[in-house]
């Protein structure tokens, strides 16, 4: 369906773009298959600059930087909460920062190596921090000199190592851009509260340094910055912004929109660019997702410990079968995954989380095809349900949430994930709305039927006495075609909302 004036126009004109294409440049970012749609005339529609982020599903999200280094400790004190925000936590100088950056030298970096864990966990695109809230830029910039190639001796890019290794292993690539915050550049946005009542925070400021305008930063940093991390490392698949805070108004935020767009018009913007509606996609609370299915495009990001950037007294790892349920929960509800790694100062990636994602990959080896390009559950109770009696904190009925299996869709297919294996030798569903052709477990290679039954409230899969996988058995259901064609065309109109 088209979205706007935009693109009926496009449709209308289809047929005269189509002869002008050998005519017509085909602009940076674009595809074969978007030029043919007149993408190369009016630029890619939300839908298919998405529509590759939809099939995706999984993502490595990775935070690094001089505060990797410190781990968490400053000046022998160790600092809790996350520890990128160490720089604001302890109140460190931006001379003191500096000197800590004339120290950073990752030597063990090996962009090879962390594009391998991601296809090995089984992610399909990689988001890195190229510059955070500390200011300093993780990548070769000629618009401000506090760069890893400028002022550490380490001297090389990370950024283009990993777009280099991304391209050959087919991962896309993303930069997280923290757009208002900048404890380094003067006139840099510095979040305040919620600690009103400790004096130390009290003033946002904590160096003379950092006072100054925020246009000049604005127009002398960021803008030239997002440019040129457009323009040096290839296609980007997304720009991660981060919090827009007050300052990120409509019109500041839509300067950026129109720069992302303008450079690389396949590139999404995620959702905390700030100054409403610019964003391709919704980006959840950290580490927060929904209770329910929820329609539209969203991302839940996620600490696999409690900390984005590296600290060595975080040793509180979730289970790979936790993050499993976390992955398929989220995919069953209609969103996205997007799940962190913190390297740390050496650029070794910690042993747990690379044991974590090896787990989840050897999981997906077998199931993936009931995450990516899936779609949320048709059931529903499956998630849980709100108690009649408890409140939550603000007073509404607290959520109960339930985790014996969950379900994800395509168009001919229901996939049951079961995390709790039935001990009745049965899985009862409630109705489905297709009938059923076939049912066989995703880890039986022969795919032997398991028998199903209909029953006054649904309907009942018979299974083997033990679960195949610990982590999660999955039952792919295959409808019958003509139920599968309306369903594929109910699930096509639901992706266009
Ligand atoms: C928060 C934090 C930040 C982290 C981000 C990840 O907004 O400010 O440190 O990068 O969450 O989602």
């Amino acid at each position: 369906m088209p979205e706007s004036r935009r693109d009926c126009l496009k449709l209308i004109l289809f047929g005269g773009a189509s002869l002008m294409a050998g005519a017509v440049t085909a602009r940076a970012g674009v595809d074969e298959k978007d030029r043919l749609l007149g993408a190369d005339l009016f630029g890619p529609t939300h839908e298919q600059r998405i529509s590759w982020w939809r099939e995706a599903r999984f993502g490595m999200f990775i935070h690094w930087g001089p505060y990797s280094l410190l781990a968490g400790e400053w000046k022998g004190k160790l600092y809790d909460g996350i520890g990128e925000w160490i720089m604001y936590k302890a109140r460190i100088p931006l001379a003191d920062y500096e000197h800590l950056a004339a120290h950073f030298n990752p030597v063990k970096f090996d962009a090879e190596a962390w594009v391998q864990l991601a296809q090995d966990a089984g992610m399909k695109y990689l988001i890195i921090t190229s510059k955070h809230h500390d200011g300093f830029a993780m990548f070769g910039s000629k618009v401000d000199q506090f760069n890893i190639v400028d002022a550490t001796p380490f001297k090389r890019d990370p950024m283009k190592e990993l777009a280099a290794a991304c391209a050959r292993r087919n991962i896309r690539l993303g930069f997280y851009y923290s757009q208002a915050q900048d404890w380094h550049a003067p006139g840099g946005a510095i979040w305040k509260g919620p600690h009103e009542n400790d004096p130390v925070y009290a003033v946002p400021q904590w160096d003379p340094k950092q006072n100054g305008d925020f246009d000049t930063y604005f127009n002398t940093k960021v803008i030239p910055q997002i440019r040129e991390l457009l323009s040096n490392y290839g296609p980007i698949a997304v720009i991660w912004f981060d919090t827009p805070l007050g300052v990120m108004n409509v019109e500041r935020a839509t300067r950026l929109e129109k720069l992302v767009r303008e450079l690389q018009p396949n590139c999404l913007i995620s959702g905390r660019l700030g100054g409403k509606f610019q964003s391709d996609y919704d980006s959840e609370g950290d580490n927060s997702i929904p209770n329910l299915s929820r329609a539209g495009a969203w991302e839940t990001p996620a600490t696999l410990n409690d900390t984005w950037g590296f600290k060595k007294s975080d040793h509180n790892w979730k289970e790979p079968a936790d993050i499993t349920f976390k992955l398929v929960d989220i995919v069953s509800k209609g969103g996205n995954y997007l799940l962190n790694i913190g390297p740390d100062g050496e650029g070794v990636i910690p042993q747990p989380s690379q044991d974590i994602l090896r787990a989840v990959g050897r999981w997906l080896k077998v199931n993936g095809e009931a995450i990516y390009g899936a779609g949320r559950s048709p059931f529903g109770q499956e998630f849980g349900s709100f108690s009649k009696i408890k409140v939550d904190k603000d007073g509404k009925p607290q959520f109960e949430p339930r985790n014996e299996w969950r379900c994800t869709t395509k168009p001919d297919r229901l996939y049951v994930h079961i995390f709790q294996w039935p001990t009745l030798g049965r899985l009862d569903l409630p109705a489905v709305k297709f009938n059923i052709a076939k049912a066989y477990l995703l880890a039986d290679p022969s795919q032997t039927a398991l028998g199903v039954k209909p029953t006054a409230t649904g309907v009942t899969i018979a299974l083997p006495s033990s679960a195949p996988d610990p982590i999660a058995s999955v039952v792919c259901l295959e409808t019958m075609k003509t139920e599968a064609m309306r369903y594929s065309s109910r699930l096509q109109s639901e992706r266009s909302l």
